[in-house]
């Protein structure tokens, strides 16, 4: 990580500034002026896309002119950070202009040594979010696949969460326990009860609702069956626990070829990428897009795909005990 840019050790607190007492009141609008957006992609499953995501949505915004920063809370595998790692090395060894996020990782190194207690991370971390929230247009979060205090604390920083789960029963778990044929919701999960406790420390420091986005990911062209039904499962859920889901990505070689080189699709008429571009990479570009629309809060143009559910409105109360 000697590489990348190191953040400054953190202020100490101001004996005479009362702590916030959640850092989400000074959000836009609020009292501390924050200007930037903070996205966070998590659930607690590995495996599921969450650093794939988040380097195509990085690139996608950085692309997009917007001035974008990154952390990687997943200190043990720290996917995203040797992502960006390699598009460094790439872009330098290549002579190429690439864009590139102002990019952090939290606790770990490449042995996976120093993640050993996330809680004791959160206030460096939140300092972090806080100073790079404050000269950036977006900051993204990529979570661990796993259940810890530093990735509970991050959703309850998200103005916008992003959850990607490959599209099956066994992912659509992480959202809701669902049982029998056809299939019916038989109560919350333990993810969503995360999600609902983050909402609510949130609501009451006075941040914004957390815009929940659920991306489904890994889709088949083929299985179209299982496609319908984990849609309306996921429709169901939507209104109910309070989030609106994409069609995201489809299962695609593109997106987990360029990992070496630090590339993603979006890259591919760069100069060296060595990558002709074909239907399967235009076809990815647009679910990119689609991704890329719903954090910027645009129209989408192919707006087939993007489906709201209650947890895209202002004030939205997730209805877990409804479940
Ligand atoms: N849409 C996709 N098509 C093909 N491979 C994918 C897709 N999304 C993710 N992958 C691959 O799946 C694996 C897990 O993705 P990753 O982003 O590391 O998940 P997570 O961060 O949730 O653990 C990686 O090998 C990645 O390249
Ligand atoms: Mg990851």
């Amino acid at each position: 990580m000697n590489d990348l840019p190191t953040d400054p050790p953190s202020p100490k607190p101001d004996a005479a500034t009362p702590a916030r007492p959640y850092p989400n009141a000074a959000r836009p609008g609020g009292a501390g002026g924050n200007a930037g957006r903070i996205v966070v992609l998590g659930n607690e499953k590995g495996g599921t896309g969450k650093s794939t995501a988040a380097m195509h949505l990085i690139v996608a915004l950085l692309r997009d002119g917007r001035s974008v920063a990154s952390i990687d809370l997943d200190g043990h595998q720290g996917t995203l950070t040797r992502y960006v790692e390699n598009r460094r090395s790439f872009t330098e060894s290549e002579g190429l202009r690439l864009h590139m996020p102002d990019h952090r990782r939290i606790g770990g190194d490449d042995a996976g040594r120093g993640a050993a207690d996330p809680a004791a991370l959160q206030p460096d971390t939140d300092a972090l979010i806080d100073r790079l929230a404050a000269t950036h247009d977006y900051v993204v979060l990529d979570c661990p696949g796993t259940d810890n205090a530093l990735a509970r604390h991050a959703i309850s920083r998200a103005d916008i969460l992003i959850t990607p789960i490959n599209d099956s029963f066994i992912d659509l778990d992480l959202l809701a326990r669902v049982g029998g044929m056809p299939p019916r919701v038989l109560g919350p999960s333990v993810y969503s009860q995360t999600v609902w406790e983050g909402r609510q420390r949130r609501a009451m420091g006075g941040g914004r609702p957390i815009d929940w986005i659920v991306l489904r990911n890994r889709l088949s062209p083929l299985d179209s069956r299982n496609k319908k039904r984990v849609g309306a499962t996921l429709e169901e859920l939507a209104g109910r626990i309070g989030f609106r889901w994409l069609d995201g990505f489809h299962e695609r070689v593109i997106f987990r070829q360029l990992f070496l080189q630090g590339l993603t699709v979006l890259d591919l008429r760069e100069d060296g990428a060595g990558v002709p571009l074909n239907m399967s990479h235009v076809a990815a570009r647009q679910e990119i897009r689609r991704l890329t629309d719903a954090v910027l809060g645009r129209q989408a143009g192919d707006d087939a795909g993007a489906h709201a559910g209650t947890g895209a409105s202002e004030g939205a109360a997730p209805a877990l005990a409804g479940l």
